[in-house]
């Protein structure tokens, strides 16, 4: 009798994964992207969702919508689905979520498909549940038959080869768009962690203030955070510089200023400091038998904001351990989510919710 069970749950495994895609998501603060089984990341799109608050029609998302930021008349209204770590606005969420599902299968996938996809979704850490919940039904209402969640420091290690499932710990820090998480992992679990929500948004917006109060202009979110790519700095040793055009707070009309580097370090340092403090405090209240281990492979660093000029060095200064930032930092939760698809079942100590398939007759 268990034979034959089982002999239908491979034929009907068989038919599913025939029949069916496979698609990892991180919907992140500041991008969203999508990884298909087999093709690799096929969608990277900013995680902005534009709607006309007359209708309440959507009428924009991911790369259009970005671009109509600070542009828009007044009833064309921009949002994203997650601020500071935590799901601001459930509708919004679920419509991105659709989209990335819709988008990939309908222009990406190319496979005919009798059932909805498998998903893994990454998450930020330490979601609640009616969060979890949340994702969980709009990825399903978008069609999905399976839904795996994961947390996104966990998807980081795991998509940057990490050894996760070791007992000797690893560190990461993926500092994104919305939060910075430090997560110490070992045996396929976090087994300390802490979120804040210093990254960079906060940096842009730390920019956004400096230049107001020092140069008196005002600048867009758009432009402090190409200030914050192009001449930013973590470290006193960088000579960079760049021209940001804004408006002049008392004549009111368009000025263009020259920013270097040390202007962005001093925009960002008391926000720096916290993330410094923040990691301090995790490896305080690592247990030390996983710390001694963690420090000798070194800190490893993801999300974009992992890109700061000289941010690793400024942490390795910090925490007296080499810091390494991962190879592809903006891809790393993403190639998890893509790593997972393959073998869920190595990886069951790293999902956060399993969740019951739907109803399938087949
Ligand atoms: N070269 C770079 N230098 C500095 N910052 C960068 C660079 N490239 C991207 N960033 C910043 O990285 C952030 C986005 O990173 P990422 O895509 O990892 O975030 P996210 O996953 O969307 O957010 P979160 O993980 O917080 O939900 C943005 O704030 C962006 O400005
Ligand atoms: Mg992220």
């Amino acid at each position: 009798m268990k034979n034959i069970f089982g002999f239908f749950n491979t034929i009907k495994e068989t038919i599913l994964t025939r029949f069916s895609n496979d698609i990892g998501i991180d919907l992140g603060t500041a991008n969203a992207l999508v990884y298909i089984k087999g093709m690799g990341v096929v969608i990277d799109e900013p995680s902005t969702v534009a709607f006309n608050s007359r209708t309440g029609m959507i009428v924009a998302v991911g790369h259009d919508a970005k671009e109509m930021i600070g542009r828009t008349p007044e009833h064309i209204t921009t949002e994203r689905p997650i601020v500071d770590g935590v799901i601001s606005n459930f509708e919004i969420a679920g419509e991105m979520i659709a989209y990335l599902i819709n988008k990939a299968e309908r222009e990406f996938s190319g496979k005919f498909t009798l059932f909805g996809p498998r998903v893994v979704i990454g998450v930020p850490s330490g979601i609640t549940n009616v969060e979890a919940r949340a994702v969980r039904d709009a990825a399903i209402d978008a069609g999905a038959r399976k839904v795996y969640i994961v947390e996104e420091p966990m998807a980081a290690a795991i998509g940057s080869d990490l050894p996760v499932q070791s007992p000797r710990g690893t560190i990461i820090i993926d500092i994104g768009g919305g939060t910075t998480d430090i997560a110490v992992i070992s045996l396929g679990g976090i087994v300390n962690s802490k979120k804040i929500t210093i990254a960079g948004d906060k940096f842009n917006r730390d920019i956004e203030t400096y230049i107001k109060e020092k140069f008196k202009i005002i600048i867009g979110e758009n432009t402090a955070e190409a200030l914050k790519i192009n001449v930013g700095a973590a470290i006193a040793k960088s000579d960079r510089k760049g021209v940001a055009k804004g408006r002049d707070l008392i004549t009111g009309l368009a000025k263009e200023i020259e920013v270097t580097s040390v202007d962005m370090k001093a925009a960002m340092k008391s926000s720096l400091d916290t993330l410094l403090s923040a990691v301090k405090e995790v490896i305080e209240t690592t247990p030390p038998e996983i710390l001694s281990d963690s420090l000798d492979s070194g800190i490893y660093i993801s999300g974009g904001g992992a890109l700061i000029n000289g941010l690793h060095l400024l942490i390795s200064k910090h925490t007296k351990t080499p810091v390494k930032i991962v190879d592809e930092p903006l891809l790393a939760v993403v190639n998890g989510t893509g790593v997972i698809l393959e073998n869920p079942e190595e990886y069951k100590e790293a999902i956060l919710r399993e969740e019951d398939e739907t109803q399938i007759t087949i």
